[in-house]
This record gives C-alpha cells, sequence and structure tokens, in this order.
C-alpha cells in the first residue's frame, strides 16, 4: 500500500488545519482512500517561528524545489494565499505533474482558467473547494448538483471577515476597528484585511461562482464592488429600528443571456433567512429554473472548517489517483455569455 505524499505550501492558519485534520483523521482517511496520506513537506517563509502545531514531526523548508521539485510528492496543497509566488509554484507543480489543491481565491479568481488549462495539458487535477464559503461545499454543489439545471441568481454573504464585523457591531455595538483587530486574531481575515472590508475577497469568490453556475466567462471587473469600511454603529442601529441587518450581499443574477454581479452592503429584512446569519458564519442562496430555491448554510473563514473542504480536496485527487482518472473542475466553460455591466 504506496502512501500518497503530500506537499503543503504554508502552514498559517489553513496550513495548521490541515496538518491537524490529517494527523487527526489519518485511520479514516486511510480507509476512504487505502493509501495513508503523508504531509511529506511543508513549505514557509521561516522555519524558526513558533507554530502552533508540533513542528518536530513535520519537515519545514524554505525552499519551494523540495516540494514543486521532488518526485516523491503526489499532491500540493497551496495554503499561502496571495498571486505571486504562489502562481508560479502551482504551474510548476503542474508541469511536473503534480495534482493541486488550493484555497486561493485570488488566484483562482484571477488565474483559474489558466491554471486550469494547464491541469487539462497535464492530466493533472486542481480542486479549489475551500477558496469560497470556507467549510461550505458549494463549489462541488455548484459543478455537480446543478449540473442539471439553469440557475438563474446566486447570492449570498461568502465573506466571514465583514459578517463577523457587522455582528459584532449590531449585536454588541462594538466599534468597527475593534473588531476587525479581533477577527485579524482568531484568523479569519486575509493578510491585508482591506480584501474582507472593501469587499474585494467577496467579490473574487462571486466571480467564481457565477464561473462555475452560469456557465460563463466571468471576470473579476464584472463585479460591482462596494465593501463596509464606510459602514458605522449608527446606520446599523437605524437599519434595526427599521426591521433590517446590515449584511455585505454578494448577488449574481443571470437573464436572458446576460449576468450581473454585484457586492455591496445591503439592508436585508429582519425575517429574511440571511438577516440571521451571523458571525463567521457565511450562507449561499441558489435559485435555479427547475429546482427553486435553496440555500446552503455553514462556517466561512477559520482554521478547522477551511481545512475541512481542503483534506475532503484531497481525498477526492487520491480517489481519482487511484482509479487513474482526474476529475478537473470547469473553469473555462464553452459557452461565453454577455456581462452586463453598470453603465449598458
Ligand atoms: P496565513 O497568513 O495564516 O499563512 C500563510 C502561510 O504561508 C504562512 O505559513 C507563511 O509562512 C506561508 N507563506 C506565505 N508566503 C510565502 C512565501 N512566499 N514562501 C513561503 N511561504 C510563504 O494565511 P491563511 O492560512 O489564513 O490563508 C492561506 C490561504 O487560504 C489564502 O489563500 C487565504 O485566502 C485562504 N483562505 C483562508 C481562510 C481563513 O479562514 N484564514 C479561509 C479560506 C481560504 P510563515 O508562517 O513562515 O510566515
Ligand atoms: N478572509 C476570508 C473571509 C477567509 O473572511 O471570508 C475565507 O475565505
Amino acid at each position: 500500500m504506496k502512501s500518497i505524499k503530500v506537499g503543503l505550501l504554508g502552514l498559517g492558519t489553513v496550513g495548521s488545519g490541515v496538518v491537524r485534520i490529517v494527523e487527526k483523521h489519518q485511520n479514516d482517511l486511510q480507509q476512504q482512500v487505502g493509501s495513508p496520506i503523508i504531509i511529506e513537506k511543508v513549505l514557509v517563509q521561516d522555519r524558526l517561528k513558533s507554530r502552533d502545531v508540533n513542528v518536530d514531526i513535520l519537515k519545514l523548508t524554505e525552499d519551494p524545489s523540495d516540494i514543486i521539485n521532488n518526485p516523491e510528492i503526489d499532491v500540493v496543497v497551496e495554503v499561502m494565499g496571495g498571486i505571486q509566488p504562489a502562481k508560479s509554484y502551482i504551474l510548476e507543480a503542474l508541469a511536473n505533474g503534480k495534482h493541486i489543491v488550493t484555497a486561493n481565491k485570488d488566484l483562482m479568481a484571477l488565474h483559474g482558467a489558466e491554471i486550469m488549462e494547464k491541469a487539462a495539458e497535464m492530466g493533472c487535477d486542481v480542486f479549489y473547494e475551500a477558496s469560497v464559503a470556507g467549510g461550505i461545499p458549494i463549489i462541488r454543489t455548484l459543478i455537480e448538483g446543478f449540473s442539471s439545471d439553469r440557475l438563474t441568481k446566486i447570492m449570498g454573504i461568502v465573506n466571514g471577515t465583514t459578517n463577523y464585523i457587522l455582528t459584532k457591531m449590531s449585536q454588541e455595538g462594538v466599534a468597527y476597528a475593534d473588531v476587525l483587530k479581533e477577527a485579524q486574531e482568531l484568523g479569519y481575515a486575509e493578510a491585508d484585511p482591506t480584501s474582507d472590508v472593501e469587499g474585494l475577497d467577496a467579490a473574487r469568490k462571486m466571480t467564481i461562482l457565477s464561473t462555475l453556475g452560469f456557465h460563463a466567462h466571468v471576470s473579476l471587473n464584472d463585479v460591482s464592488v462596494k465593501g463596509i469600511s464606510q459602514i458605522t454603529k449608527e446606520d446599523i442601529l437605524y437599519g434595526k429600528k427599521l426591521g433590517y441587518e446590515i449584511k455585505l450581499l454578494g448577488i449574481a443574477e443571470q437573464q436572458d443571456d446576460s449576468i450581473s454581479i454585484t457586492v455591496e452592503p445591503t439592508m436585508v429584512k429582519t425575517t429574511h433567512p440571511l438577516a440571521s446569519v451571523n458571525g463567521v458564519f457565511n450562507a449561499v442562496y441558489v435559485h435555479g429554473e427547475a429546482v427553486g430555491e435553496t440555500m446552503f448554510y455553514g462556517p466561512g473563514a477559520g482554521a478547522m472548517p477551511t481545512a475541512t473542504s481542503i483534506v475532503a480536496d484531497l481525498v477526492a485527487v487520491v480517489k481519482n489517483l487511484k482509479l487513474g482518472v482526474n476529475g478537473l473542475k470547469s473553469f473555462a466553460p464553452t459557452q461565453v455569455k454577455k456581462i452586463k455591466r453598470d453603465e449598458e
């Protein structure tokens, strides 16, 4: 029983979660895939930094070649974040025939099509479930669960940090800056939290969801974006008095052959299910012509929920490896749809 060797790029919030799940659930994982899953090497920036996982049993390296050019490694899990050098490492690993699991929505929203093209050329898998809505398996759901339907709307709370901030401001009257600091300490926020609070992280996620759900070439520039940094406690209080909660909503709609996508703070009636999605939780509402209304709910950020999605992708890759197939997740649809922009 040959073990499956994994190279981990990054050992921060999410990478540490991956290490913990692989260690804790090793027996269950082994039963599912028929082989031990071993984290062979871990790339970090600083090997001497103190960490909240047991580094004595991990082989840390500061040299990416130890992973991407290592013939022993079957799967590379990228949890470093950012565009570069993550993109180059992934493309090089694919060129070396390695399968990829990533949580990197920045990269997938901007360069997903190029990465999937390289993967197809090399016969490799690239799975990225953790890139949207942390622990909610929404990417699988859009690709597999709704392949028979024509979706008309994808709407939701897809950023945990801003939902955590808005919830705390609404329920406890805490000041914006204090809650943002808390969200950073909890590991929910991006390395540069501007992406969270200015709505860019949610826009990247809506780009991915719209591409998959509407089978369209959606680019980040197609999303009209506004964040929550200008929202005050007074705005929230005023909304509450009128029977509304303020939520950062991503709304993507498909009508005929045009698609419109927005991310903005929105007044949501307190009776609407999205109004009671609180804290770091996310929810994605999907409407399809045949299925009607559906909604998916769960933790949108944090080490363990995000790592759950990553390790599930890892299991999927290993199952494909064993079957000698690959289960490419569509990122480059055949049909190109018109994107409706604000100025049109
Ligand atoms: P962290 O900042 O906590 O961790 C990043 C890790 O990558 C660190 O271990 C860092 O090394 C390493 N790293 C960064 N750049 C380099 C580099 N150039 N060379 C070598 N190592 C590098 O990030 P997160 O774990 O929070 O996020 C990782 C990814 O997961 C991002 O793409 C993020 O968007 C995504 N994600 C995060 C979620 C969350 O809840 N945090 C949820 C869903 C997705 P060192 O430790 O030595 O500094
Ligand atoms: N910063 C992101 C969020 C992490 O708060 O939702 C999960 O993608």
